[in-house]
């Protein structure tokens, strides 16, 4: 592959013209190195184009680009403005739905109605920020007659941003919107497995007016780029979202360099809970969506599902019967829920959770197979009779994947719902205002839902207790962790020091 761009086609829009290159400095480049990679399309195994890959040379480009823009016309342009370019950026997303959208399911494999609600929360997201942009305010405290301190709260600055593929555009508005709100500037690594959506969105950053180096977008490797990224000595803080073995090595990283403040958003393993007193019906559907929204790839999915001995079995039995009618294929198709797993070696690792289930003794209720013999298609699939030590209740598989086991008392499930290293997010299914309180207070997660699941908002802040992360995305939250606060100390009047 030699040029910058691509024509390509979906079968949702035709053809249309596919960035290729990183995109520094509002322009498109190669690497320097010359480096590509293949991206594939999930649904097919078929490989769909390559881009050029960013190595640590171009992320050093990038950052000065990026760094040159801070300290240059970025730095005095006004809240209003950077609020405008947010909003103009939330205006083309919603423009080009179409595109995005499709864009992203082919890379993805993500059922295309979904994708557009992706874009949608896209959308908000960055408009939502853009109202932030004029809104972040400093303070002034009295200590003493002879001073006059005000608080700023000023912008960190050169921002190393390395997201996941699972939600590829999404990440992209939840991690631009605050920062750019908060006066940094960007570079954003994109997920090797899917590097599509985000060159299309670059092109859209450029047309929104934002001035060269503020938003750099680039392709890569995590080991290579992404590590070049976190171990930067001129990058003044690194958002993270993706595994917590990853999150750990990107919090050394910074550590071992210049100590650039670290945001982490990690993994989970969440207990979707449901009360003998739950409206059963509702309960289920989204316990259904809980896990298997997004083919089980969420951080926050809820793959541990509890319920009250009292409804046990019926609900087990109600569950299955829902899981099987989920729509599992092309993503293209407008009826599909569920497309593939995003790649091979996620596939891989789903169905050795299943097998490793399967052989520790739990019984497959329905699903664990693959599905078709083309694609990276799984089963919706449930586990019961497992007990807490199994691997598939303790770890993460990020997949089509949930265990449903029985509980007695809300004491009891409250010890079950924490038995975790992770604290992401917890939903609760009850008519008793009583126990959902007590539920939701108990829990220690960032989120918890009550007779709902996955029902994010860009004004509502998410993120992890205990090993799920650091800091908050979303909501005013996001931007605290975009801002660092300076206190600027006056000495008033003509009184001689000492
Ligand atoms: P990953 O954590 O390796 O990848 C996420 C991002 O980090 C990608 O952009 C990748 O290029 C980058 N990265 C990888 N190694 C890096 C390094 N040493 N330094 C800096 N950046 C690096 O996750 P992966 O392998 O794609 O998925 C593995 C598991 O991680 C999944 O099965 C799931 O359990 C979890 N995961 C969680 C996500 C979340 O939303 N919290 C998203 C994606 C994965
Ligand atoms: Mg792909």
């Amino acid at each position: 592959m030699s040029g910058l761009s691509v024509k390509l086609k979906t079968p949702h829009t035709g053809e249309y013209e596919q960035p290729t290159g990183l995109f520094i400095n509002n322009e498109w480049v190669k690497g320097v190195d010359g480096k590509t990679f293949e991206v594939i399309n999930p649904a097919t195994e078929e490989v769909i184009t390559s881009v050029h890959e960013a190595t640590e040379k171009d992320v050093d480009i990038a950052v000065q680009a990026a760094r040159k823009a801070f300290n240059g016309p970025w730095r005095t342009e006004t809240p209003e403005n950077r609020g405008k370019l947010l909003v103009n950026l939330a205006n083309l997303f919603e423009k080009n739905v179409d595109i995005l959208a499709a864009v992203e399911s082919l890379d993805n494999g993500k059922a295309i109605t979904m994708a557009k609600g992706d874009v949608g929360a896209a959308v908000g997201c960055l408009r939502y920020y853009g109202g932030w942009a004029d809104k972040i305010e400093g303070k002034v405290v009295d200590t003493n007659h002879e001073t006059f301190n005000y608080i700023r709260k000023e912008p960190i600055g050169v921002c190393g941003q390395i997201i996941p593929w699972n939600f590829p555009l999404l990440m992209w508005a939840w991690k631009i919107g605050p920062a750019i709100a908060a006066g940094n500037v960007v570079v954003l690594k994109t997920a090797e497995q899917t590097p599509l959506s985000a060159l299309v969105a670059a092109n859209l950053v450029k047309e929104a007016g934002f001035p060269p180096g503020v938003v750099n977008i680039i392709s890569g490797f995590g080991k290579v780029a992404g590590a070049a990224i976190s171990s930067h000595m001129d990058i003044d803080k690194v958002a993270f979202t993706g595994s917590t073995v990853v999150g750990r090595q990107i919090m050394k990283a910074a550590a071992g360099s210049n100590l650039k403040k670290v945001t982490l958003e990690l993994g989970g393993k969440s207990p979707n809970i449901v009360f003998d007193d739950a409206d059963i019906e509702n309960a289920i559907s989204w316990v259904n969506f809980g896990i298997y929204f997004n083919h089980g790839q969420c951080c926050c999915a809820g793959s541990r599902v509890y319920v009250q001995e009292g409804i046990y079995d019926k609900f087990l039995q109600r569950f299955k019967e829902r899981a099987q009618q989920n729509a599992v294929g092309d993503p293209f198709h407008p009826e599909t829920f569920q497309g593939p797993q995003v790649s091979q070696l996620q596939f891989d690792r789903i169905m050795s959770y299943i097998e490793h289930g399967k052989s520790a003794g739990a019984t497959v209720e329905t699903g664990g197979k693959r599905k078709g013999d083309k694609g990276y298609f799984i089963e919706p699939t449930i586990f019961s009779n497992v007990t807490e030590d199994m691997k598939i209740v303790q770890e993460e598989i990020f997949g089509p994947v949930c265990s449903v086991s029985k509980f007695k008392t809300k004491d009891e499930v409250i010890a079950l719902g924490n038995n975790s290293t992770y604290g992401l997010a917890a939903a609760v299914h009850t008519t008793n205002l009583n126990t959902a309180l007590e539920v939701a207070n108990s829990i220690r997660a960032g989120t918890v839902w009550v007779n709902s699941y996955n029902t994010l908002h860009w004004q509502l802040p998410f993120g992890g207790f205990k090993e799920s992360g650091i800091g908050r995305e979303l909501g005013e939250a996001a931007i605290e962790n975009y801002i660092q606060t300076k206190t600027v100390s006056i000495r008033l009047g003509d009184a001689l020091f000492g």
